[in-house]
């Protein structure tokens, strides 16, 4: 007998009810996180390719997407970059890119595809020990010096790289920037993560 007045199998079955109805709320709360999580944040979460739409990417800006967990930055690079690009080679340890950073597709100074080397795709961490490098597409800047050109610059122990993602001679960085899989899917869009060797 209950001392307060409800009956146990009373008690019993409202207790049942209410977990059953606390388990229909969490189904329902459930849905659209899972909805909202398909396909693109559980395939990245996966490691699968990304797509970036690149339609609004200006020449001299540059935009980040996520893979693996990792920055994946895709920078539009201007006629002048590409020029400024031809004149670095003496101050870089791998103008050629001969270390296997990339894929054999970007093995050239502007380090993306040769119909289009305006653009370029690079995963935004840095070979020395991980931070992310700082975008500084800036000429000449004050704290840069007056011989820079443009590329990324990394707080943390001071490495350089150009607009391609080629380190400087002289740095902590003991290589370029990694360069993942990609392809363009259209003019606009690109995928991240595989190629037409398939490789990621
Ligand atoms: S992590 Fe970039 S210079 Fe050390």
């Amino acid at each position: 007998m209950s001392t307060d007045g409800v009956d146990p199998g009373r008690r019993r079955f409202l207790t049942a009810t209410t977990s059953v109805i606390g388990a229909v709320g969490v189904v329902a709360a459930a849905v659209p996180f899972v909805s909202s999580m398909q396909p693109s944040a559980r395939a990245r979460a996966a490691g699968a390719p990304v797509e970036a739409d690149i339609s609004k990417l200006e020449p001299g800006a540059q935009m980040t997407v996520e893979w693996r967990k990792k920055p994946v930055w895709i920078v539009h690079r201007t006629k002048q970059n590409l020029e400024d690009l031809k004149k670095l080679t003496d101050k870089l340890a791998d103008p050629d890119s001969k270390v296997n950073q990339q894929p054999p597709y970007c093995r050239n100074y502007h380090r993306s595809y040769a119909d289009r080397p305006e653009i370029g795709v690079m995963i935004g961490i840095c070979t020395h020990l991980g931070c992310s490098p700082t975008y500084r597409p800036e000429v000449a800047p004050e704290d840069l010096g007056p011989e820079w050109l443009g590329g990324y610059f990394c707080p943390c122990h001071g490495s350089r790289f150009d607009l391609a993602g080629r380190v400087y001679k002289g740095v902590p960085a003991p290589t370029n920037l990694v360069i993942p899989a990609y392809k363009y899917l259209s003019d606009t869009k690109i995928i991240i993560g595989v190629d037409d060797e398939g490789a990621a």
